[in-house]
C-alpha cells in the first residue's frame, strides 16, 4: 500500500512572517490524525522559519530547486547540505516553470536528483506535457523522455524511493484540471514505464503525484484513482484552509 503524499508548493510567495503562519495554520489543522504524507515547500528564505514551526510535527520540508554541484562559486544557487542543513526532508526538482523560464533540462534534472538521493533527499520529479504537446498526440513520448532522462543511472532502490509528480503543464495555474481519465491514463503510463526501467516491485512501490489546478473540490476525485498516490498543489496550498481539505479529502 502506497502512502499518500501531498506537498504544497508555495512558489514564489510569502514573506518570512507569512510563511511561518501559513505553516503553523496547517499544522494546528492536522490535529487529526492522517495517514498522508504532508510536505511544505516553501521558497528558500523562508524554510528555516516554517522548520522551526514544523518541528516535532510529521510535516515534512521540502525546496523548490536544488543545484548539482556540492559548493563553490555558483552564485545564487543552493546546494543540498545547505537544504539538509535548514531542516528539509523533501526536493521538488525539474517543476516545468523551471524547465519554461529558467532553462532546466531533462539533463540537469537528472544531475539534480542524483545529488538530492546522494544527500538523502526525497526528491519529487515533475514531468508533464504542454497543450500544444497534448494537441499533437505527444503526451506519451515527452513524459516518457523525461521520466527516462530523470531516472537514467539510478539504482531500483532510489527509484522505488523517489517521488514523481505529473503535472500536465496546461493544467498548472489555469484552473483548468486534467480529467480523472486524463491523469490516471498518465499515471498508469508512467507506472507501466518504471515497471520496463526497473522492475514490476519498484513500479508498485512508487508513488506518483498529480499536479496542475488541485483543488478541495476535485481532489477527493482525482486522490481516487488507482494510479494517483497524492498532489502536488500550487494555488491551493497557498491557503491554510484549502491545503488541509486536499489533505483530507
Ligand atoms: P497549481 O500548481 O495547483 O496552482 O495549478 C501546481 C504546481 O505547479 O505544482
Amino acid at each position: 500500500m502506497r502512502k499518500r503524499i501531498i506537498a504544497g508548493n508555495w512558489k514564489m510567495n510569502k514573506s518570512v512572517t507569512e510563511a511561518a503562519e501559513l505553516a503553523r495554520a496547517v499544522v494546528e489543522g492536522m490535529k487529526t490524525a492522517t495517514e498522508t504524507e504532508v510536505v511544505l515547500c516553501p521558497p528558500f528564505t523562508d524554510l528555516t522559519a516554517v522548520a522551526a514551526v514544523i518541528q516535532g510535527t510529521p510535516v515534512g520540508l521540502g525546496a523548490q530547486n536544488l543545484h548539482w554541484e556540492e559548493k563553490g562559486a555558483y552564485t545564487g544557487e543552493v546546494s543540498a547540505a545547505m537544504l539538509l542543513s535548514a531542516g528539509c526532508t523533501h526536493v521538488i526538482i525539474g517543476h516545468s516553470e523551471r524547465r519554461q523560464y529558467f532553462g532546466e533540462t531533462d539533463e540537469s534534472v537528472n544531475r539534480k536528483v542524483k545529488t538530492a538521493l546522494k544527500a538523502g533527499l526525497i526528491p519529487i520529479v515533475c514531468v508533464g506535457e504542454t497543450l500544444a504537446e497534448r494537441q499533437a498526440d505527444e503526451t506519451a513520448a515527452v513524459v516518457e523522455r523525461q521520466v527516462r532522462a530523470a531516472l537514467e543511472g539510478l539504482t531500483d532502490a532510489q527509484v522505488a524511493g523517489l517521488v514523481i509528480a505529473y503535472e500536465p503543464v496546461w493544467a498548472i495555474g489555469t484552473g483548468v484540471v486534467a480529467t480523472t481519465e486524463q491523469a490516471q491514463e498518465v499515471h498508469a503510463f508512467i507506472r507501466a514505464l518504471v515497471g520496463k526501467l526497473c522492475s514490476e516491485s519498484v513500479a508498485a512501490a512508487l508513488r506518483i503525484q498529480y499536479g496542475g489546478s488541485m483543488k478541495p473540490d476535485n481532489a477527493g476525485q482525482l486522490l481516487a484513482q488507482k494510479d494517483i498516490d497524492g498532489g502536488l498543489i500550487g494555488g491551493a496550498s497557498l491557503d491554510a484552509r484549502s491545503f488541509l481539505d486536499i489533505v483530507y479529502a
